[in-house]
């Protein structure tokens, strides 16, 4: 039998092949937006607005797509943005999407919207960073904070682009909800997709019991299934820097702000003793209207003071890397697409999809003329449109 891999050739390939795989709520959440989509367009958009000014006759026969990011050598400068719930949609998908980024050598980030517990995954896959939200109080905070650091973890990224729940009109549309109700539509959803329901579902029910959310908080949360109202996000609209500053204080890990758009916000993440911001509209899930990262670069770049600076949002070709990086981004962030690829073919098919932009990072230094990345500057680009 041929390798269904064989037939996806680029990071934008997973979707079709995902979106066969899996119900319909559940692939309305993973490939969803809000509101219009402005943002998500916008990712694209933005790289199509810098054109490349390659070298020739270069010798790029020894290029090399290593980099260090935050102390650390990494092979390819592309890592596994964190996604939530993604047991739900591959089966132990946190552990799969962190064990192929182990492998591969490249950065991954847990999310704390999980349905695998932190430690299972640290296990699995030593050396991955963990994404939290800040949990409404400090009590909790603080309760948090301490389990991560218990767990082994050692670069903790805060996510601080969700204040108050986004406009997800998708997820209402496609009866999508956390925790999922349910309902005759859902277990249709099911019946009809079989290699979902065998393959990831009843298999996590038999293995491993009833998901739940298990990291948003130092205890477990709520189930994805069931039919009470019970909700697992706190309210976080009165959360600010200095909620960020008590947790500086108390991690004694690296620590990044991810989420952010403005250069003030670069300025004072720094002075806070951040160790990485990552510049991020949430792959246009919040706000819709925001700047892409790409477009917020060069400004975050200035105020950063040598603070590392990293990006997600759109990123689905090599190209989009090297765009990213020639504008100061020290590494890149690639989410849906990574889980698509956990959908489709568990672990095997996140290490193909990781080594398909892998390559294309590589191909790509070849014919631009650039032999390692840290040549890479805005003198390798055009801004050829304003869009
Ligand atoms: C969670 O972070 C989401 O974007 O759904």
């Amino acid at each position: 039998m041929s390798d269904p891999l064989r037939h996806l050739l680029s990071l934008h390939d997973f979707e079709a092949a995902a979106r066969k795989r899996l119900p319909k709520p559940i692939y309305a959440y993973i490939s969803g937006a809000v509101e219009d989509g402005e943002s998500e367009r916008g990712n694209r958009h933005a790289f199509a607005a810098y054109g490349f000014r390659p070298k020739v006759l270069v010798d790029v026969s020894g290029r090399s797509t290593r980099i260090t990011v935050l102390g650390r050598d990494y092979a390819a400068p592309v890592g596994v943005a964190p996604m939530g719930i993604s047991a739900l949609s591959a089966y132990r998908g946190d552990i799969v999407l962190a064990r192929a980024a182990h492998e591969a050598g490249v950065p991954c980030i847990m999310s704390g919207s999980s349905l695998i517990r932190l430690e299972a995954v640290m296990e699995a896959a030593p050396g991955t960073w963990f994404q939290a939200y800040l949990p409404g109080d400090d009590a909790q905070i603080g309760a948090l904070i301490d389990r991560v650091a218990a767990a082994g973890v050692s670069t903790l990224v805060l996510t601080v682009d969700t204040p108050v729940a986004a406009n997800r009109e998708n997820n209402v549309r496609a009866g999508f909800s956390t925790p999922l109700r349910p309902s005759p539509a859902l277990a249709w959803q099911g019946l009809t997709h079989p290699r979902w329901l065998f393959g990831t579902f009843l298999r996590t029910l038999a293995r491993h019991g009833m998901p739940h959310f298990e990291n948003n908080y130092a205890t477990r949360g709520a189930p994805i299934l069931s039919a009470s109202v019970l909700r697992d996000f706190s309210d976080r609209g009165h959360l600010n820097w200095q909620h960020v500053a008590a947790i500086r204080r108390r991690w004694k890990g690296q620590m990044v702000i991810k989420g952010i758009l403005h250069p003030d916000d670069a300025r004072t993440a720094r002075a806070q003793g951040m160790d990485a911001v990552i510049v991020s509209n949430h792959g246009g899930r919040q706000l819709d209207g925001s700047i892409s990262p790409l477009q917020a670069l060069p400004a975050i770049m200035d105020a950063a003071g040598g603070m590392e600076v990293m990006l997600d949002s759109g990123v689905r070709r090599g190209s989009d890397v090297l765009k990213a990086m020639a504008l100061g981004a020290r590494c890149v962030f690639v989410g849906r697409p990574f889980n698509y690829a956990a959908a489709v073919a568990g672990q095997r098919g996140v290490a193909h999809a990781v080594a398909l932009i892998v390559e294309e990072v590589r191909r790509n230094m070849g014919l631009l003329g650039v032999v390692e990345l840290s040549e890479l500057d805005a003198d390798c680009l055009l801004r050829v449109s304003d869009v």
